[in-house]
């Protein structure tokens, strides 16, 4: 059933949370780069995520040219998770070391924490308006003077209102190259089956991760390659 009730942002009320486990030994090189920008993606910070993101992106790790992100990240909201040391573009700079041949594309709706290196760049976006979304993507298309650009991947990592989430999907899939993966993170379990039927005909679920606790879990969509 469609949940009705107004979400909120998911926000920790605790002042700071202490999941992670640094002595843990590092399964996956992606392991080491999250716990080195201090991103919450690593089973050393927070979520139990990086082995199992390893596994489903590895083999393409040198493929990968186009990597965008919803949710640059500001202090008030991972500062909790991260143990007090996190800094905005956290994942993104893991991605960028991950992905050495990608330009890794951050959106946020919080301009504060927007920036540029080399080879990251960001973007406002309001993913709870699909006119926001597509008006990002035409920004990033502009910026980067290639009208027809996608993205071998997006994830969400932003407000995680399910709302949100659905609607980003059904903007921003089509915007995913044949063969490229759409990841939605931070699912909680009681979500995950509505998530397994929001995948349209052209994308199959090709990994669901169900984490350690309740908003644990993430779930990967990819792309049918076109067979025309
Ligand atoms: C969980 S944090 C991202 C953390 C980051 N990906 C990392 O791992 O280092 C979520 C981000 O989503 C952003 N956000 C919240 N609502 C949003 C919206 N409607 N549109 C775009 N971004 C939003 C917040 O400002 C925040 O920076």
């Amino acid at each position: 059933m469609e949940q009705t009730q107004v979400e909120k942002p998911l926000i920790v009320k605790k002042a700071r949370i202490t999941r992670g486990d640094k002595n843990k030994p590092f399964e996956t090189e992606l392991c080491k780069m999250f716990f080195k920008h201090r991103a919450d993606k690593c089973p050393q910070i927070f979520h139990s995520y990086s082995p199992a993101y390893y596994e489903v992106l590895h083999e393409k790790r040198y493929e990968i040219k186009s990597f965008l992100e919803i949710g640059v990240g500001t202090n008030k909201i991972m500062n909790r998770m991260c143990s007090g040391d996190y800094e905005p573009g956290a994942s993104l700079k893991s991605w960028a070391d991950f992905f050495t041949n990608a330009k890794i594309f951050g959106l946020d709706i919080d301009e504060t924490v927007l920036f540029e290196t080399d080879r990251i760049k960001c973007f406002y976006t309001d993913q709870s308006n699909a006119t926001s979304l597509e008006e990002t993507i035409s920004n990033i298309r502009s910026s980067e003077k290639n009208e027809n650009l996608k993205f071998d991947v997006i994830l969400d990592d932003g407000s995680h209102i399910l709302k949100h989430m659905k609607l980003t999907y059904n903007t921003l899939s089509k915007y995913v190259r044949d063969g490229g993966y759409y990841i939605i993170e931070d699912i909680k379990k009681k979500d995950i089956p509505l998530f397994e039927k929001l995948v349209s005909d052209d994308f199959e679920v090709v990994k669901i991760h169900e984490g350690e606790f309740y908003w644990d879990s993430f779930i990967v969509y990819r792309k049918k390659e076109n067979e025309s």
